[in-house]
C-alpha cells in the first residue's frame, strides 16, 4: 500500500502554475506544493510575491514570477525566468491564467475578444510549446490546462470565453496526440461553476442566471478551489501516467444532468 501511495507524491518535481496568485490556481498550486513539488507562481499581479511567500513558508521552495501572458514576447521572457528559478527543469506546467468578459455578442468589443483569446488560448499553446521542448528532452512531463464548462457548451454572453475554452480542450487533445508517446501527458480540468472573483459579477449582472445555475448543480452548491485539488495532484503524478488527452469535469455533476 505504501508503495502505491508514493505514486501520488510530487516530491522532487518542479512545477510552473500560471494565474497562481489567487483564486482557483492558488488552490491548485497549494495542492501541488502540499504533495511535495517545488512551484513557480507566474502571474500579472503584484500579489504573486505575497502568495508565494506564504505558500513557501514550509516544504519545498515556492517562487514568484510577475509577468504578462497576453503578449507573446513578454511571455517567452517570463517563461525563461520561471525555468531559471527551477534550474532548467520543468516537470509540471499548469496553464491556469484566464480572464472573462460578459457582454451580448452583438456589442462585444474586439479588443476584449482579442485579449481573452491571447490570455486564455494563445498563452496556453505558447507556454506548452516552450515547456514541451524541455519535457521532450527529459522524456517526462505533465501539462494540465484549465478548461471550463464552456469547453463543452456555449453559455450566454461569453462568446470569447467560450471560444477560448473550447480551444483549450482541443489544444489539450492535439498536444497529447503528439507527445503522449514521449512520456508527456496533456490533460485538462474543466471546473464547473466555481465561487471566485471571475464568476462573482454573474451574481450581480445576471442574478436570475446565477440562481438558475445553482438550482441545476446536482451537488447543490458552487465549487470551491479545494474541489480541484485531488484531481490536479493525480494528473500531475506518476499514478496518472496512462491518462492523456482527457478533459475532465469537476462540476458537482453539472455536465451529467
Ligand atoms: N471561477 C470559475 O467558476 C471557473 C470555472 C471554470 C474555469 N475557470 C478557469 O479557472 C482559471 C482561474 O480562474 P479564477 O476563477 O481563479 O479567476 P481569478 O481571476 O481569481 O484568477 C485568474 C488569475 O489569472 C491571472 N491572470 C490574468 N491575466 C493574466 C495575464 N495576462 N498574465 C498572467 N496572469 C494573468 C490573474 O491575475 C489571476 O491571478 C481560469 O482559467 C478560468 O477561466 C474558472
Amino acid at each position: 500500500m505504501d508503495q502505491f501511495i508514493t505514486k501520488f507524491s510530487l516530491e522532487g518535481k518542479k512545477a510552473v502554475v500560471t494565474g497562481g496568485a489567487k483564486g482557483l490556481c492558488q488552490g491548485i498550486a497549494q495542492a501541488l506544493h502540499d504533495a511535495g513539488a517545488e512551484v513557480v507562481l507566474l502571474d500579472v499581479l503584484d500579489l504573486v510575491t505575497e502568495t508565494a511567500e506564504e505558500m513557501g513558508s514550509q516544504g519545498a521552495p515556492v517562487h514568484a514570477v510577475k509577468g504578462d501572458l497576453s503578449d507573446e514576447e513578454s511571455l517567452a521572457a517570463v517563461y525563461g525566468e520561471c525555468l531559471e528559478k527551477l534550474d532548467g527543469h520543468i516537470d509540471i506546467l499548469l496553464n491556469g491564467a484566464g480572464i472573462q468578459y460578459r457582454c451580448p455578442a452583438v456589442d462585444f468589443p474586439h479588443d476584449r475578444w482579442q485579449k481573452i483569446l491571447d490570455i486564455n488560448l494563445s498563452a496556453v499553446f505558447y507556454l506548452s510549446q516552450l515547456a514541451g521542448r524541455t519535457m521532450l528532452e527529459q522524456h517526462y512531463g505533465r501539462i494540465i490546462n484549465i478548461a471550463s464548462m464552456t469547453s463543452f457548451f456555449g453559455s450566454v454572453l461569453v462568446p470569447a470565453y467560450a471560444a477560448s475554452k473550447a480551444g483549450v480542450a482541443q489544444i489539450t487533445k492535439a498536444l497529447s496526440n503528439e507527445w503522449a508517446g514521449n512520456g508527456i501527458t496533456v490533460n485538462a480540468i474543466a471546473p464547473g461553476y466555481m465561487a471566485t472573483e471571475l464568476t462573482r459579477n454573474m451574481k450581480e449582472v445576471n442574478p436570475e442566471q446565477y440562481k438558475e445555475i445553482t438550482g441545476r448543480i446536482p451537488a447543490g452548491r458552487w465549487g470551491e478551489p479545494e474541489d480541484l485539488q485531488g484531481l490536479v495532484v493525480f494528473l500531475a503524478s506518476d499514478a496518472a501516467a496512462y491518462v492523456s488527452g482527457a478533459v475532465i469535469p469537476v462540476d458537482g455533476g453539472f455536465m451529467a444532468k
